[in-house]
């Protein structure tokens, strides 16, 4: 049983100052590592890790190629400015063949969660002698796993998996009773820039969460691009979370006079506190419209984009 620590009832200094014990005491003198994606989650973690190892935390980004546009760089280039240095590991190739064929949802989470920890990690930690991993796993992560709704790609111990005798190293968690709003107060108190600490949310498995069917580089490369677009065009909504969605189905539409049997891409946008429920931003006609005219014209083979207007529940946030 974790126990929640509410962003009302939270005290950043303290909560900080006991993580940072907490970590050190674990990690002794050893070294510890961990993957930044550049998410909250995993930003505030590298801070924190980074407060009570200094350099004995080893902070890699895994470039899965499942990332948005020019992330990585970003990603790096704004953790140089805060004093963390981080290792760029190319593992593009390793995750696009373990995804190769697979259509079902949670055959891809877990394709891509065996990627991750087992392959590449694996290998950096075997590489550096670390035996602990430091992740920023939160408590809706372990709620939705563990209710069976989605296999959050970093939840191990709440289903009984022992990442010790599973991946052969330890993974330390010292965000686990908090949920986002929380996580973005210590994020803020850890001094990290405002645009990293309240950025919108991005999922573990990335742009692979937001293809229905199959995760090739022709379609990463689909949904990347729309994704650019639905991130530039509603920043200023002061939404959650939104989103392109690649979809599988074919629709018929027009080109040039001509049919043209395209694709579809799906825009959601969401209004919620934690993301344990959500609802659709009610997102202006000229905005929708205006989204639509920009993918249609940008996006390669599109044909059709929707707005989503079902809630959560009975739909999640993403669609993996
Ligand atoms: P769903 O789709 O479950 O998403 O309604 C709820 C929130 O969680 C994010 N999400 C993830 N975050 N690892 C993460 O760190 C994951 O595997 C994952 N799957 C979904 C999602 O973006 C939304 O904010």
């Amino acid at each position: 049983m974790i126990n929640e620590i509410t962003a009302r009832e939270l005290n950043p200094e303290q909560f900080i100052s006991e993580k940072v014990n907490e970590i050190r005491e674990t990690v002794g003198n050893g070294i510890a590592i961990n993957a930044l994606s550049g998410g909250v989650d995993s930003s505030t973690v590298t801070m924190l890790g980074h407060r009570a190892l200094g350099d004995r935390l080893k902070t890699v980004f895994i470039d899965n190629n499942l990332m948005r546009e020019g992330e990585p760089e970003a990603v790096i280039n704004s953790f140089r400015k805060l004093g963390v240095n981080v290792e760029i590991v190319d593992a593009r190739e390793e995750f696009l063949t373990a995804l190769k064929g697979i259509t079902d949802p949670e055959e891809k989470r877990e394709a891509v969660t065996q990627t991750f920890y087992k392959k590449v990690f694996g290998r950096i930690v075997k590489g550096s002698g670390a035996k602990f991993l430091l992740q920023g796993t939160i408590l809706t992560d372990v709620d939705e796993t563990v209710a069976g709704i989605k296999r959050q790609h970093n939840v191990f111990e709440q289903l009984g998996i022992d990442p010790q005798e599973a991946f052969g190293y330890r993974i330390l968690e010292p965000l686990i009773q908090l949920r986002k709003d929380g996580v973005r107060i210590i994020g803020k108190a850890l001094g990290l820039p405002q645009g990293s600490f309240d950025r919108i949310p991005f999922p573990g498995p990335a742009l692979a969460a937001r293809i229905i069917g199959e995760v090739t580089k022709e379609r990463l490369d689909t949904v990347r691009k729309a994704t650019t677009i639905v991130e530039k065009l509603l920043v200023n909504t002061g939404a959650f979370q939104y989103m392109a969605i690649l979809h599988q189905d074919r629709v018929t539409g027009m080109r040039d006079n001509k049919r043209d049997y395209g694709q579809q891409i799906e825009v959601r946008c969401w209004d919620s506190i934690d993301a344990r429920v959500a609802t659709p931003t009610r997102l202006p006609i000229d905005l929708l419209e205006k989204l639509a005219g920009e993918i249609l014209e940008k996006v390669p083979g599109i044909v059709s984009v929707t707005y989503n207007i079902a809630p959560k529940p009975p739909s999640t946030m993403e669609v993996v």
